[in-house]
């Protein structure tokens, strides 16, 4: 069987962006793969962060993962900071990384310019940790969203770059982004992403708002004067991003979305989406409440912990040999 990873920044609270883009796309295939799925604490210390609001968005992730479906007897849940083995293989690959190819990942130019005091050192080097991340389980498949394909190119480069130039121990990894739902847009600015850092909230629906709030950021979503449900993301990206939510939510196609609403008002459009996805969230939450109360949480994380550093300690041990670190006992 082959191996996937993917992971997420316990960075705030995930949204329906990351559901769509990530965390749906993961429950769709995992009774194909070896799945790895891991809450990258390590990355979401690039930025600032409270220390309290950190834990418990970590714990609060690994809810979130379970409530979304995911099967821990199937997959490896794990925190990234547990396993020591992807600091030491980040830090390796960091080796191999150019300061110029680091500083073309947009990424890093959008988070960098927003530091007011100073950028962390961190911010540049996230991707050759999040390549380790990767690399380190022989993963062929990544699944993640749109915002992910840089990361995902700069990640084979080093893999190759080390296959070259040590020895050929990595498995070229691939992308795989959802065909509907890969960049879900803020409902206030439609031509930007929905960020769970965003710091106007109404651009957001997050996993954990109530159903009320979902319904009433929905119906003040940004649309347009055209009075038309048509999906057009030149034209109409304010609509063309509430088309494909309900299509995720409703399991409708966007053409028959398109002709149930033919004729009618946005209003109409908006109140019944509202509702199926303030339906959604309902469900979920009650889930997620289950995982966060439940004492399964910590077991699910200590095997979990367990099970991905026997796998990564045995690749860092490969790359540790192929570039010369530690000795050879005598
Ligand atoms: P993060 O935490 O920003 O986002 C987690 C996942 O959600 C996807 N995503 C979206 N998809 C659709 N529409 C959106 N508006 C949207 N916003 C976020 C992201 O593409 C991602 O798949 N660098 C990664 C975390 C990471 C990782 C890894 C991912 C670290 N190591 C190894 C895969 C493999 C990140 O910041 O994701």
């Amino acid at each position: 069987m082959e191996t996937l990873f993917s992971g997420i920044q316990p960075s705030g609270i995930p949204t329906i962006g990351n559901y769509i883009g990530a965390l749906k796309q993961f429950v769709d295939i995992q009774d194909d793969y070896d799945c790895y799925f891991c809450i990258v604490d390590q990355h979401a210390i690039t930025v600032p962060q409270d220390k309290l609001a950190l834990r418990k968005n970590i714990r609060s992730l690994a809810a979130l993962y379970l409530a979304s479906g995911i099967d821990p007897d199937k997959a490896t849940l794990f925190i990234q900071s547990e396993v020591p083995a992807h600091a030491q293989a980040g830090w390796m690959l960091t080796s191999i990384s150019t300061i110029g190819e680091l500083e073309r990942m947009t990424q890093y130019k959008d988070k960098a310019k927003d530091r007011k005091e100073g950028i962390p050192a961190g911010l540049l080097t996230y991707p050759p940790l999040m390549a380790a991340d990767i690399l380190l389980y022989g993963t062929k498949i990544v699944p993640v969203g749109d915002d992910q394909k840089q990361h995902l190119e700069l990640t084979r480069d080093l893999a190759e770059r080390f296959n070259a130039r040590y020895n050929d121990i990595f498995t070229i990894p691939e992308v795989r982004m959802p065909k509907v739902g890969g960049r879900v847009m803020s409902l206030q600015e439609p031509t930007k992403k929905m960020s769970k850092s965003d710091s106007n909230t109404k651009g957001f629906i997050s996993l954990l708002d109530p159903p009320a709030t979902v319904a009433k950021k929905i119906k003040s979503a940004i649309t347009d004067s055209e009075g038309v449900v048509r999906f057009d993301t030149e034209n109409k990206p304010g609509i063309s991003n509430l088309l494909t939510i309900y299509s995720i939510f409703s399991g409708e196609t966007i053409e028959a979305l398109e002709a149930k609403y033919a004729g009618k008002g946005y209003g109409d459009f908006k109140g019944d989406l509202a509702e199926v996805v303030a339906d959604f969230i309902t469900q979920f939450q009650e889930k997620y409440q289950y995982y966060m109360d439940s004492e399964e949480l910590d077991t699910i994380l200590d095997r979990g912990a367990e099970k991905a550093s026997f796998k990564a300690n045995k690749m860092l041990k490969k790359m540790e040999n192929a570039m010369g670190l530690g000795r050879k006992r005598k």
